[in-house]
């Protein structure tokens, strides 16, 4: 999808030839602005003779109105005109032109105040409502709008917006397409593969490991879930250098199970096939990647992914198996189905040797998480104030929500084990935050943050699909380092949460 961005005065968007025409109106000054110009007119009119009540996304369709290049024009109503209600304006008013004959597009900020957040909230809509997955459904109609015009009263006002949204939109969709990719069409090697030609397009360096090397660094925790798989493992690290030489990176850990169907402590046949989803995380972090690759921000970014099946078989781990992870703690295996903290935790301790300014993880991890929060927000632990307020003032700004979740020592009761240092399970109280306990456990040394994404990654039932999230919070959290710029002596050990 190509996006441009324009100047254009109310006037001069009804000259734009383009298909379709979705023009924002905010609720309040409709009937005060000047209507002495076709588009002026046109919203006038309709507000005057209430075919447009005011409330966000109240639609009002016209075909072949005069006066307009473009043969369809809908209006929109922007409600406050924040964001969050520009996105639920431009998925209504897109939901409305979703015809063949739309290639082209003027999406009109002329009646409004355009702004960074509020452009590249349009965007992302724009792009989500008319996103299409094909790879495996060549019959599907790939997405007909092809160029979208952003008109606004001046462009050099949003050009930053226009740039992180361009760069947002080509990373959600990066992760959106592997995400929906079926696990054959997505195994860990294909995934490392994917990370290496993202690598090699866009200039960055990716080492792609395989079982050989994992074994060799110890990372007999992840080994394990790998065991019951014949598809080899792929250990992928990636490495975004836009900073200074020596400026420490962040680190994003992506979960990369390609498929999860529990192990030896197999799931229930029921929505199974979700399980392909279960690397939303791993697609999270190659579509920030993307979206860095674009943007060139001045930051350095080191993004790891482990990423195996996790199958039941002759060979696989059993429940009440004993591994050694990578730290040299050793972990009961009570549930062979709690795998995607099996397989963080060693990348967690790799983590360690980038000497990290902050080291996130993602990961779909937790049936638990969904229970608490749904699909809205993500859940977010953290023991650093810091961190935690950061990534969510991220997520605000970027409208990629999550919520920040309670990681009191307390909760880690239940991960005791007469057998080795720990449990990988506690039992079903507060999953998501029993697990994040777990992953405490491989990171006391690191500026750490966990991402449960297990709710928000993707959509079930008629819509099923990848979110593409969370790439606008990473990349908004990204973003904002840079900013931030200077950078922790290298190796310090954090304050004690
Ligand atoms: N990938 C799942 C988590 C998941 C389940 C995400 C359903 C979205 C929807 C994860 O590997 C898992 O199976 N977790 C278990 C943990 C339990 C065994 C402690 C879960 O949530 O049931
Ligand atoms: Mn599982
Ligand atoms: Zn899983």
């Amino acid at each position: 999808m190509d996006f441009e961005l324009k100047s254009l005065s109310a006037a001069q968007a009804a000259q734009l030839p383009v298909d379709a025409l979705l023009v924002l109106v905010p609720d309040t000054t409709a009937t005060t602005r000047s209507a002495d110009q076709t588009l002026t007119r046109l919203v006038a009119q309709a507000v005057a003779h209430q075919d447009l009540d005011s409330g966000v996304a109240k639609l009002l369709s016209c075909y072949r109105p005069e006066g307009f290049k473009a043969s369809r024009v809908t209006l929109v109503r922007l409600g406050d005109g924040s964001p969050a209600s520009v996105r639920k304006a431009v998925t209504a008013g897109m939901g409305a032109l979703k015809q063949p004959g739309v290639q082209t597009l003027g999406l009109v900020f002329s009646l409004t105040d355009a702004g960074d957040d509020t452009v590249r909230a349009a965007m992302q809509a724009c792009a989500d409502a008319s996103y299409c997955y094909t790879t495996t459904k060549p019959s599907a109609k790939a997405r007909s709008v092809k160029r979208v015009v952003i008109g606004v009263t001046r462009a050099a006002d949003v050009e930053r917006g226009f740039a992180v949204g361009k760069a947002q939109v080509v990373g959600v969709e990066f992760a959106k397409e592997w995400a929906n990719r079926p696990a054959n069409h997505a195994t860990p090697t294909l995934l490392g593969e994917a990370a290496r030609k993202l690598g090699r397009h866009s200039g960055f360096k990716t080492d792609v490991l395989g079982p050989k090397q994992v074994e060799a660094l110890g990372m007999g925790s992840f080994l394990s879930v790998a065991r019951g798989s014949v598809e080899p493992l792929r250990f992928i690290v990636m490495h975004y250098n836009g900073g200074a030489k020596g400026s420490a990176p962040v680190v994003l850990v992506g979960k990369g199970i390609t498929f999860d169907t529990g192990g030896i402590s197999i799931k229930p046949a029921a929505e199974m096939d979700e399980m392909k989803f279960d690397m939303g995380g791993a697609a999270s972090v190659l579509g920030t990647f993307a979206a860095l690759a674009e943007l060139r921000p001045a930051i350095n970014v080191v993004g790891l992914i482990p990423s195996c099946e996790n199958m039941p078989d002759g060979q696989a781990v059993k429940p009440g198996d004993v591994v050694t992870s990578m730290s040299g703690q050793t972990i009961e295996i009570l549930n062979t189905d709690a795998e995607g903290r099996l397989i963080l935790c060693d990348a967690l301790t790799y983590a360690a040797r980038f000497k990290p300014r902050s080291v996130v993880d993602i990961a779909t991890l937790t049936g638990a998480c969904v229970i608490a929060l749904g699909g809205v927000r993500s859940g977010l632990f953290s023991p650093r104030d810091d961190l935690a307020q950061a990534l969510a003032s991220a997520g605000e700004k970027s409208l990629d929500l999550c919520w920040r979740m309670p990681l009191d020592d307390e909760y880690a009761e239940g991960l005791k084990s007469n057998f080795a240092d720990m449990g990988n399970v506690a039992g079903r109280a507060g999953g998501a935050i029993t697990a994040a306990k777990f992953l405490q456990k491989f990171a006391t040394e690191l500026p750490w943050a966990h991402l449960d994404i297990a709710g928000t990654a993707w959509k079930g039932g008629a819509a099923k699909g990848s979110t593409g999230r969370p790439v606008p919070l990473l990349l908004q959290y990204l973003l904002d380092q840079v900013e931030v710029a200077p950078v922790k002596p290298a190796g310090r050990k954090p304050a004690k949460a």
